[in-house]
């Protein structure tokens, strides 16, 4: 069985203070719940980790990074190198945010050194992908979405592959309000998972957890959880209200 993820990408909201108690709240939120197995990891923003880290290292919540250098440690000024984050307790790194590629212009191959040094400190990236309003008009979102994973992930180890989790995020839903039909996403997902299964081997394929992200809530999240290639979500501003974080994972 793959594992079941629901991840919330905080982006760059909240201050220590609040960040703190949306992480309290959702670790008290959880207490005594069952959640069929479902992971659920926090990605707060980079000056939050260590006291946030603090604060859930006792409960079964998951701590992620939003972003990582691609060098390993020196003259690199502004960068958190992905051992430091190791060191502050970070289990998870989302990488290639759309965000990210958007704003900050991070292309395929700056996300493979990054991913090689997520890998490295022994931490489980959530390599993020996915199209362009532009592209699906187009008819080009297969191809986009395969170039995406053939740049980034294929040059992977099957070891390696194994600890990668994929995250689809159509740009055209993140923040939008517009979410991808449960059709939509699951038509994806299962292209995804077959090219994974023609680059690593079905067994591979199968093992790999891949979220959906993209305007998902409480109130969309059970149709988009109940195809049968969605493994879970990536939560941007739906993951700012413990309790809506916490319906979206009661969801399965
Ligand atoms: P959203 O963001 O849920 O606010 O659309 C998702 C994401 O960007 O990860």
């Amino acid at each position: 069985m793959r594992q079941k993820i629901v991840a919330g990408n905080w982006k760059m909201n909240t201050s220590i203070a609040s960040g703190l108690e949306l992480a309290q709240a959702v670790k008290t939120g959880l207490e005594g719940k069952s959640l069929n197995d479902v992971k659920l990891i926090l990605a707060p923003p980079f000056t939050h980790l260590h006291a946030i880290g603090e604060v859930i290292k006792d409960s079964p919540l998951g701590l992620a990074a939003q972003n990582t250098a691609s060098e390993k440690s020196g003259a690199y000024t502004g960068e958190v190198s992905a051992e430091m984050l190791a060191s502050a307790g970070v289990g998870y790194v989302i990488l290639g945010h759309s965000e990210r590629r958007k704003y900050y212009h991070e292309n395929d191959e700056l996300l493979v050194q990054k991913l090689t040094r997520v890998l490295e400190a022994g931490l489980t990236p959530i390599f993020c992908i996915g199209e362009e309003l532009e592209d699906r008009e187009k008819g080009n979102h297969f191809a986009l979405v395969k170039s995406q994973l053939k740049n980034g992930l294929f040059h992977c180890s099957p070891e390696d592959f194994a600890k990668v989790i994929i995250a689809y995020e159509p740009v055209w839903a993140i923040g939008t309000g517009l979410t991808a039909s449960p059709e939509q996403a699951e038509e994806m997902h299962a292209f995804i998972r077959e090219e994974l299964s023609a680059a690593f081997g079905a067994e591979n394929a199968n093992a790999c957890s891949i979220l959906y992200g993209g305007s998902c809530k409480a109130s969309n999240a059970r149709e988009l959880f109940a195809q049968p290639n969605v493994d879970g979500g990536l939560i941007g501003g739906a993951s700012l209200q413990a309790d809506e974080f916490i319906r979206i994972a009661e969801s399965f």
